[in-house]
């Protein structure tokens, strides 16, 4: 599959859990608790595959959206570390709500850049060929992810 279709799926299950997660009802407990573990497993394995082999290639391919680059991993960082906290957050606590209200605005922001101004950018610089061999790595990468948001790349500095 190529790789920009492979990530924006991704990022449409994120989003589908999100509306899901804001459906929720207010005392929905354990509902929103599911939907939370739900996100951190999905955006776990999505920033691992995107750290370890589609922001190095993107990088490559096109030097000029090195800064891009560089903010996206500072964003993956701050996400990460949300998700780690939402992982042992009762959802009955009184920031648990705004905590992943705040988790859905970043990612939501994230996404938006990635699809907008830097996947297209990555589009022309790569073939088609590669855009489906690099798809190839990244399906390949998820088995791989660890479970814990703070032990990818990002989250560790
Ligand atoms: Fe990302
Ligand atoms: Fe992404």
């Amino acid at each position: 599959m190529d790789a920009i279709v492979l990530l924006k799926d991704d990022h449409q299950t994120v989003e589908k859990l999100f509306k899901e997660f804001e459906k929720a009802g207010d005392r929905a407990y354990k509902t929103k608790r599911r939907i939370a573990d739900k996100v951190i497993e999905e955006l776990t394995v999505h920033a691992w595959i995107e750290e370890k082999v589609f922001y190095p290639a993107a990088r490559a391919a096109v030097p000029d959206t090195t800064d891009h680059v560089l903010e996206s991993v500072e964003e993956h960082h701050v996400v990460l570390w949300m998700l780690s906290e939402l992982a042992s957050l009762d959802p009955q606590d009184e920031r648990f709500d705004a905590k992943m209200a705040v988790l859905i605005e970043n990612v939501r922001h994230h996404v938006k850049e990635e699809e907008q101004d830097w996947f297209p950018q990555v589009r022309s610089a790569l073939g088609r060929k590669q855009l489906s061999e690099l798809g190839e790595q990244l399906s390949a990468a998820k088995p791989d992810a660890p479970h814990d948001p703070l032990r990818i790349p990002s989250a560790q500095k």
